[in-house]
């Protein structure tokens, strides 16, 4: 079977990139994105590349050679589904906020809803691919609600092929972990469906990238790598408190252990915690499963990654206060960074999210600089609007947005950079500290600024991991 033409349910932040690069690297297929949101297609739509609702480095640029060409965006579900000769669901799969699972298990009713919608509109011979993060057998349930449609008697020439085709990219990085993926995994027991996606992959994959699996491995593979990433940046959390004790450094340790070819050099960067959208409900998910087969000690396990991370996030706005002489009520403070890496504007589980509010708690007046976050998203994480100015000794906190870094330092008591853009490791201390009122601090929770130039300039320097 030859592909024509795909439907991808789900416009977001994997929907929107991994269809985009489908789309240029598959000239031949007519690639079409919907989404409920109308706003979010819109955006897709807008004339102003700057405006594409998810900011990735190079994704505008894929998406001015494709749209309208072989790359549509629209929120005409019914019609894409019906013309599609597959259909990728990239919808959310959150944390269950209430009921059984709650806290732990997905959240799968846009899941639901949009096999549903498929089985209902869906034409023909349809391949149903799981690009979602989903628990292990979802696809059971996917076939069960797809295969009902097949039983009534008008749809007879309605069938279907479900596959896991679980999307590894991080944000940041997306458009060249799409075109350069480190594997693509597809799971599945339809020789045929299995074929007719490694062809589509083929177009820019090579052959032994393209790991073929059963459809429980695909989808627990996912879950597995996430959790594997995510457990490494809690041992080295774990290792930069250590260091911070003892008078290691926690950068000469991931290097010393990062030679080693078993461990490898990456994801050993200590710093707030991990954010994002995924590694929480992922784990928190894995814990699920491995709870609902009997197997405690492993859930036990994993959960320990995550309350780990928690600590981590919550040590940091208790240790910015101690240093401040143990208040930072009314205190200006700078935050440089609030989304949950760099190079998105992305704040979902951001660690800065959890830090401000600890901040705010204690009383501080936070000056927030983002270079792709706007007031908008920051007030609606943080719960509560933009002071309109600066207060003084309140007992309450407030926020202020800085357009840049030399207005959010403009008269604070301390800097503290949550988000590793790489323009925060260019910056002139001796201008920042000029503006500061003293004694100044610098608290790097990412280690990524020049450290020696800012305590050079007269900055009390606080690094994550340093000793
Ligand atoms: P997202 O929230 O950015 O996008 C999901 C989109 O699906 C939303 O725009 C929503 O409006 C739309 N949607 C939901 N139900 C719909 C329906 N019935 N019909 C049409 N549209 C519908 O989420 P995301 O970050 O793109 O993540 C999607 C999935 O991919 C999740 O399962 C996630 O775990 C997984 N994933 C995410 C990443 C990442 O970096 N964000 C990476 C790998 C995998
Ligand atoms: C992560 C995985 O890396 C992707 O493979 C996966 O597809 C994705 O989750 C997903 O399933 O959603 P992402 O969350 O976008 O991607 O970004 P990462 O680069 O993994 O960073 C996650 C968090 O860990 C960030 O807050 C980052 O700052 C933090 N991190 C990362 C560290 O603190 N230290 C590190 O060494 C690496």
């Amino acid at each position: 079977m030859t592909v024509r033409t795909i439907c991808c349910i789900g416009a977001g932040y994997v929907g929107g990139p991994t269809m985009a690069v489908m789309a240029d690297r598959c000239p031949h297929i007519q690639v079409t994105l919907v989404d409920l949101n109308a706003e979010r297609i819109a955006a897709w739509n807008d004339a102003d590349l700057s405006k594409l609702p998810v900011y990735e480095p190079g994704l505008a640029d894929v998406v001015a050679r494709c749209r309208g060409r072989n790359l549509h965006f629209t929120t005409e579900v019914d019609g894409a589904i019906a013309a599609a000769d597959m259909v990728f669901l990239s919808v959310n799969t959150p944390t269950k906020r209430r009921g059984l699972g709650a806290g732990q298990a997905s959240d799968l009713r846009w899941i639901e809803a949009s096999a549903r919608q498929v089985a209902a509109q869906a034409m023909g011979h349809t391949i149903v691919v799981e690009k979602s993060t989903l628990p292990v057998r979802t696809a059971e349930t996917i076939q069960s609600i797809l295969s009902a449609s097949q039983d009534s008697s008008e749809a007879e020439s309605k069938t279907f092929s479900v596959l896991s085709n679980p999307e590894f990219l991080a944000e940041g990085t997306a458009i060249s972990d799409l075109e350069d993926p480190d594997r693509v995994l597809i799971g599945g027991d339809d020789a045929n469906a299995i074929d007719a996606l490694v062809e589509i992959y083929s177009r820019w994959v090579s052959p032994e990238r393209i790991l073929r699996t059963n459809l429980w491995s695909s989808e627990l593979s996912k879950l597995t790598a996430n959790a594997f990433l995510a457990q490494r940046i809690s041992s080295i959390n774990a290792i930069g408190a250590l260091c911070e004790a003892t008078g290691a450094d926690v950068k000469e340790v991931a290097r010393a252990i990062g030679a080693d070819s078993r461990l490898g050099p990456k994801f050993l960067s200590a710093g707030p915690g991990f954010g994002g959208s995924c590694f929480r409900k992922d784990i928190l998910n894995l814990v699920y499963l491995c709870r609902h087969y009997g197997l405690e000690q492993a859930a036990h396990y994993w959960e320990q990654v995550v309350d780990l991370n928690s600590w981590q996030q919550q040590r940091i706005a208790r240790l910015v206060v101690s240093r401040l002489f143990g208040t930072v009520s009314g205190k200006r403070l700078a935050v440089l960074g609030f989304a949950f890496k760099a190079d998105t504007n992305d704040t979902r589980e951001s660690p800065a999210i959890g830090i401000c509010r600890d901040l705010l708690e204690e009383g501080a007046h936070l000056a927030i600089h983002d270079p792709k976050v706007g007031p908008d998203q920051v007030a609606a994480d943080l719960g509560r609007e933009a002071a309109a100015s600066r207060l003084g000794l309140a007992d309450e906190g407030s926020w202020q947005s800085a357009a840049g870094v030399l207005d959010a330092v403009e008269g604070a008591d301390a800097v503290i950079v949550l988000t590793e853009w790489h323009q925060f490791a260019e910056l002139d201390w001796t201008a920042i500290v000029a503006r500061m009122r003293r004694p100044a601090w610098l608290f790097d929770v990412r280690g990524v600024t020049d450290a020696e130039a800012a305590r050079a300039a007269g900055l009390r320097v606080w690094l994550v991991g340093e000793g």
